[in-house]
This record gives C-alpha cells, sequence and structure tokens, in this order.
C-alpha cells in the first residue's frame, strides 16, 4: 500500500530529529511529541515571524507571558469546568473513542451541537463499533478534557491552562493600566496549552500539550468598526465558506463547501463578518499564511455555524488548511463580546471595566488563537517534496525565513586542507549572525540528500579547484543548481539573503 503524505511527512521527521513521540524509550505518552534541533529551530522562526508579524508591527499590541497553572475559580468564571468536554463512549473492554468524529469520519454526519442522546441514537442505529477493538460501544458521555492537580500544602485545586487566552483576560487591567493605554489594546501571549484529549492522533495536529498564539484585541464597543489596520488591508481577498453554503451542503448530505472571494472591505461593507476589526483579523491572517509556504489556494475562512458557537459568540470564523486528512483549523477566530471580562467581575467580585471620559467600559474582544504544532504540520506537508527523476530523495522546500538553518558547509573530499578552508568559511559565517552547518561525513549526494532533506536552502562546496582559484560553489537547494564564488563573497551572499528573508 502506498505511504500516506502524514506518514512520508513523519518519516523524514523522525529520521532527522525534528519531531517525534515524548519517552520514546518507554513507549511514548500518546497525545505528547519532543523537537529535536531542527524542528526546535522551525518552530522558534515560526514564533519569531508571528511576533514580528502580529506584535512588533502595531503599537497597540503587547506581549505577556502568564503561567500555565490556574487555580479553578479561573475556569469556573470560563466555563471550561463544566462545558469543556467532548462526547465519548465506551467499550466493555475499557477503550473510550470521541463520538462526534467516529460519526463524522464513518457516517458523514455532521455531529457538532447534537446531545449526547441524540448522538447514542446515531452510533445505535449507524451500528458504529470500538475503532480499536470493534466491540460494541456503551451510551455517550461528557468527557472533561482538563488535566487538573492540587497545589501546596493547603492543596488548592489548580487546573492546566486548556488555552493562554484565560491569563490575559485576568491581567487586562493591569496590562492596561501599566501601559497607560487606550482602546483598542491588544495583549498577546505564546505558550503552552494542555488538552486530555480522548483521540490524540494525526501526528501533531491533536495532541495534548501544544502551544498556541493568542491574541485578544480589546475594543471599545462603540469602535467595533474603526479599525487602524483596514486602510493597509482592505483589498486583500479573503476565501470565506459562509453559513448558507453550508447549510445547503448539509441538506444535500455533503461536506464540500465552495468558497466566496472578497476583499476585507467587501467582506465589511456586505455584512459577512461582523464588524470591520473581523475583517482587518481575517486580512491580516491571509497575509500572513501564505509567507509560510501554505498555497493560498488550500487555505480557508469558515464562519462557524450557530449550533458549533457558543450563545456569546457575535460570529466566529477559522482559518481552516487544506491537508492530505482534510480540512482542518488552524487559527480560530471569534468576536467574543465583553462575555469573559463580565465572568471574570461576576466571579472574582473585581471591577475590570475602564474609565474612557468618565464613563465605565467594558471592552469587547476579538480573538485571533493559532496553534503552533498544528500550523508548523501544515507547512511541513505543503513545503514536502517527494523525491523524482531529477533528485533521489524527498525534501523540504522551507522557505527562507522559517529554514533551520541558512547554509551548510560542505569539504568535497576528507582532505585536511579542504576541511580547513570550510571550517573556516563556517566560523566566519557564524560571526555573522548567520545559521550554518558543518559536514564533512559522508559521500557529497549523502550530503546534499541530508541537507535538502531538513531544507536547508544553500550548501557551499570545497574542492579542489578551490585550492587553485579561491573559489567554491554555492548550490541551490530549490533549482540544485551550483555556481562558483570567491570565498571572500560567501558570508555576504548568504547574509544579504538573510536579510532579504524577512517578510
Ligand atoms: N482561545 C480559543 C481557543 O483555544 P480553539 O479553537 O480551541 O480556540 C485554537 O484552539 C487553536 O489551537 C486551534 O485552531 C488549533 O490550531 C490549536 N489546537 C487546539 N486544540 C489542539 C490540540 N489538541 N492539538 C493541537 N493543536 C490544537
Amino acid at each position: 500500500m502506498a505511504k500516506s503524505l502524514l506518514d512520508s511527512v513523519m518519516t523524514i521527521c523522525l529520521r532527522r530529529g525534528i519531531l517525534f513521540p515524548t519517552a520514546e524509550v518507554y513507549g511514548g505518552l500518546a497525545g505528547f511529541y519532543d523537537f529535536g534541533p531542527v524542528g526546535t529551530r522551525l518552530r522558534n522562526n515560526l514564533i519569531r515571524l508571528w511576533r514580528q508579524h502580529f506584535i512588533e508591527s502595531q503599537d497597540f499590541v503587547y506581549e505577556m507571558s502568564g503561567t500555565t497553572l490556574l487555580p479553578a475559580p479561573v475556569f469556573k468564571a470560563s466555563g471550561h469546568l463544566d462545558h469543556f468536554t467532548d462526547p465519548s463512549a465506551e467499550c466493555p473492554r475499557g477503550h473510550i473513542t470521541r463520538i462526534d468524529q467516529l460519526i463524522e469520519e464513518k457516517l458523514k454526519i455532521q455531529a457538532e451541537g447534537k446531545s449526547n442522546t441524540e448522538l447514542s441514537e446515531i452510533v445505535r442505529k449507524g451500528k458504529l463499533r470500538c475503532p480499536v477493538c470493534g466491540d460494541f460501544l456503551g451510551d455517550v458521555k461528557s468527557f472533561g478534557l482538563m488535566f487538573g492537580t492540587s497545589v501546596g500544602g493547603e492543596r488548592r485545586q489548580a487546573f492546566l491552562r486548556p488555552e493562554t487566552a484565560q491569563n490575559i483576560f485576568l491581567a487586562f487591567k493591569r496590562i492596561q493600566t501599566a501601559t497607560r493605554s487606550k482602546l483598542p489594546l491588544g495583549v498577546a501571549q505564546i505558550g503552552k496549552s494542555y488538552r486530555n484529549e480522548i483521540s490524540p492522533r494525526q501526528s501533531v495536529v491533536r495532541v495534548r500539550e501544544f502551544g498556541q498564539m493568542e491574541i485578544e484585541y480589546f475594543i471599545n464597543p462603540d469602535n467595533l468598526n474603526e479599525c487602524p489596520l483596514f486602510s493597509d488591508l482592505k483589498n486583500v481577498q479573503l476565501p470565506i465558506v459562509t453559513q448558507k453554503v453550508q447549510q445547503e451542503a448539509a441538506e444535500k448530505e455533503s461536506t464540500e463547501y465552495s468558497t466566496k472571494l472578497v476583499t476585507v472591505e467587501e467582506a465589511f461593507n456586505k455584512g459577512i463578518v461582523p464588524n470591520q476589526w473581523m475583517a482587518c483579523i481575517l486580512g491580516n491572517e491571509m497575509k500572513f499564511i501564505p509567507q509560510l509556504g501554505i498555497p493560498k489556494e488550500v487555505i480557508r475562512f469558515r464562519h462557524m455555524r450557530p449550533e458549533e458557537t457558543p450563545h456569546y459568540s457575535g460570529g466566529n470564523f477559522d482559518l481552516e488548511i487544506k491537508l492530505s486528512i482534510g480540512w482542518k483549523e488552524v487559527i480560530g477566530n471569534a468576536y467574543r463580546r465583553d462575555h469573559d471580562l463580565q465572568a471574570h467581575m461576576k466571579e472574582s467580585q473585581k471591577d475590570l471595566s475602564i474609565d474612557i471620559e468618565g464613563t465605565k467600559v467594558i471592552p469587547h474582544v476579538i480573538e485571533p488563537s493559532f496553534g503552533i504544532e498544528r500550523l508548523l504540520y501544515c507547512i511541513l506537508e505543503h513545503t514536502y517534496r517527494p523525491k523524482d527523476e531529477s533528485r533521489g530523495w524527498t525534501w523540504f522546500q522551507f522557505p527562507l525565513h522559517l529554514a533551520p538553518y541558512e547554509a551548510v558547509f560542505l569539504p568535497l573530499l576528507q582532505r585536511p586542507e579542504l576541511e580547513e578552508i570550510a571550517r573556516q568559511l563556517y566560523e566566519k559565517s557564524r560571526l555573522l549572525n548567520l545559521s550554518v552547518l558543518y559536514d564533512e561525513r559522508g559521500r557529497i549526494g549523502r550530503r546534499y540528500a541530508r541537507a535538502d532533506e531538513i531544507g536547508i536552502p544553500f550548501a557551499v562546496t570545497i574542492d579542489p579547484q578551490t585550492l587553485e582559484d579561491n573559489t567554491a560553489t554555492l548550490r541551490s537547494r530549490d533549482t540544485a543548481e551550483q555556481i562558483r564564488h570567491q570565498l571572500e563573497d560567501i558570508p555576504s551572499l548568504l547574509q544579504e539573503r538573510k536579510q532579504r528573508k524577512g517578510f
């Protein structure tokens, strides 16, 4: 049987130590992955680019860094303790299965928003069995997704956060005061979140510990149609899947959706999105994602159906990316109104409103929420290149600004004089703050293959001709073309390319 794309991508990831199961030597722990040196560089580069694009380019956005463990009342107020569950059913042998996913996969029926009784009925009528052992499935129950613990001698109940957002709501008032900000104010956080998923799967697409990059934009409710980013973003094209399209597809028992291409300005003017801010947030994402090597054609914004969104939502739009395993939500964009601040005010009895010209205002919030590992997986799939006649190995075509290293230095032969020059050039490049590798082991073809496999854009080869004319070849990963350059020009050439690699 042909290998799936996910398996092909994971084969390189394991071989090159990009990412791999946590505690592998003990058989792993389902839903947990570690990143090796190359994966960590990729992940850090993705975070750097996100920070540049969404935080540093906007003077009203600040970054915070909160703890991952928070006291129980936080999640009482946020609703996670009571409602953050997935429907599941157990078979007599004790295997627990996530039922909404099973129904959608096997019966192609939308399960979101259905009660446990309705889901039990679908399981029974659809004759669904335990996917692990084939035994029958019991009644559908709600399975809590929070990881809980108790803290200190007083054993205070606490939970690992399932999203980074809650720290931001809790810190909002302090940050607003400390930065002397008016509205709009954006507070961003990059960090780990934890969900005790019933069926973690598909590599890092669904895991139990993952990174999120979230921003809460706090906006004066009177100014939801005055986004400072509008003039820059109004012409960006948005591929939207409307609720109507989904409704019509559901009537035909289909999950194939057509997209409507509109500009940010049209999306706002025609009321496709709830306000100008939401239109701009989607536009900004549409500017960012294709620069990661993900083609525009595989991106869409799906307007979530009413049964998928909480009652307080003013409109949610998921950015979805098409993968070999189907369309996956990678960014959740939610217009949360003032729900979170109101909920924490009620639970904590603290005033989180701010004073605007003598009036107490509770800001409205729009939240884009990115999953780091899921986005990284999308990048891996869309930059993966299979072997072909011209190249006998698989490789990744990472954009220059994401690639884990800028170049690798290779002496062609195991001769001390070639190795010496290659090392000197490598050290010189490091001094210029370039991320470079030195590799002298194995046949040159194998070394090019190793470099391509981890997506290094350039390889510099020192060969016997170098000793005669002080030149070396610069090989491009994308074309495999090699061009000779003077040795002294090479570090600055690489540096020039690095400087060009920002967005
Ligand atoms: N604060 C809103 C929030 O957390 P979400 O839609 O539950 O919204 C946002 O999550 C993003 O986090 C998702 O779009 C996805 O990229 C990522 N994510 C959520 N659960 C995940 C999981 N179990 N494994 C990997 N990534 C996940």
